[in-house]
């Protein structure tokens, strides 16, 4: 029955039996995470969780962990890229950034964070950047940030447009100009009501949900109240429908010098894959030095004796006898350590 089932796979799938890689998997669009189920989970009061990604590799890890919404945030610039700020990143990158994700990302909700310069000068800037982001980068919803009247209009064209958006309150990373570095916001009365005020009116403008960054709990707190549609929290304490946090940070990768430097406090660590991935390294350049790797599990590609000899004789009819040499050593070498390997194993 097993044997019938495998048989039945191979003649289905479109990979070679001989081949090296895998190939193309099978989509499932259905189990996609929609704006609909994020409504009947915030209704029931379950939270929404949120994390970043920005390659292939990070997208099939936040898929495989059920995350509901995935971010390709413009956090790029600094988590990957290496830049102080998030200002450098065009949308061009971030395009790639998007495609990659949506690669490998299947069931999350996916949304595009629009960058620094992308969607500030018209609402028609912003509509041809979201439907970029879409069309070309495979999204589901676009991000943008800040709540000046201009940032309202451009959102409301772009649900206009038929496209999601998430909105972004508080700290701002994009507006580090004006605001004169990463300073959480609504520490005082007049801040805190702007945070409550520009979450509504981007609830108004059709924003399916408003990402809060670096707030007091207490104003984060009166943002969710306030709201009917989900508040996503960074640095805003536990009072948000859901949360969001930077891959990178919540996985502990902070050995780039810079990255250490700013990791910010509200970030908590679940894990110290930096470290692991130092270890790993430094294990493998050992390993290549002293030649203990490939070894002979990880050397799967044979000849046969008969056909090592019959390549030895071409060789050397080639005039190639140094490479007829190594050839017939190798294969020797070979030989012996995966005898030796077995007979340990
Ligand atoms: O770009 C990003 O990663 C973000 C999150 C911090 C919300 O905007």
């Amino acid at each position: 029955m097993r044997g019938l089932r495998q048989l039945a796979r191979r003649l289905l799938s479109n990979v070679p039996e001989n081949t090296v890689y895998g190939g193309p998997k099978p989509q499932s669009p259905s189990q996609r995470v929609t704006l609909a189920n994020l409504r009947q989970k915030h209704a029931r009061g379950e939270p929404i969780s949120m994390v970043t990604a920005y390659d292939y590799p990070s997208a099939v890890h936040v898929d495989q962990a059920g995350i509901d919404i995935c971010l390709v945030g413009d956090s790029a610039a600094m988590v990957v890229h290496g830049h102080d700020t998030t200002l450098p990143v065009t949308l061009d990158l971030m395009l790639s950034h998007c495609q990659a994700v949506a690669r490998g990302a299947t069931r999350p909700l996916l949304v595009g964070d629009l960058p620094f310069g992308s969607y500030e000068s018209s609402s028609n800037q912003a509509v041809d950047s979201a439907v970029r982001v879409l069309k070309e980068g495979g999204m589901d919803a676009i991000k943008l940030e800040g709540g000046a009247p201009s940032r309202i209009s451009a959102a409301g064209a772009i649900v206009e447009a038929g496209i999601a958006v998430m909105g972004h309150v508080g700290l701002t990373p994009q507006a580090i100009s004006v605001l004169g570095g990463f300073r959480p916001q609504g520490k005082n009365i007049s801040s805190a009501v702007k945070v409550v005020e520009t979450a509504l009116a981007l609830q108004e403008a059709g924003c399916f949900s408003v990402v809060l960054e670096c707030v007091p709990a207490p104003v984060a707190a009166a943002a969710t109240s306030a709201l009917q549609i989900p508040t996503i929290g960074i640095g805003a304490g536990p009072f948000c429908s859901g949360q969001v946090l930077v891959y990178h940070d919540l996985l502990g990768m902070l050995q780039h010098p810079h990255h250490a430097k700013v990791t910010p406090k509200f970030c908590k660590q679940y894990a110290r894959v930096g470290d692991v991935i130092n270890k790993a390294l430094l294990e493998y350049k050992q390993e290549v030095e002293s030649k203990t790797f490939p070894g002979p599990s990880h050397t799967p590609y044979k000849i046969t004796a008969k056909d090592v000899d019959g390549f030895l004789k071409e060789l050397q009819r080639l005039g190639l006898n140094d490479a007829a040499t190594a050839a017939a050593e190798a294969a020797e070498n070979i030989e012996s350590a995966s005898k030796q390997s077995s007979g340990s194993g």
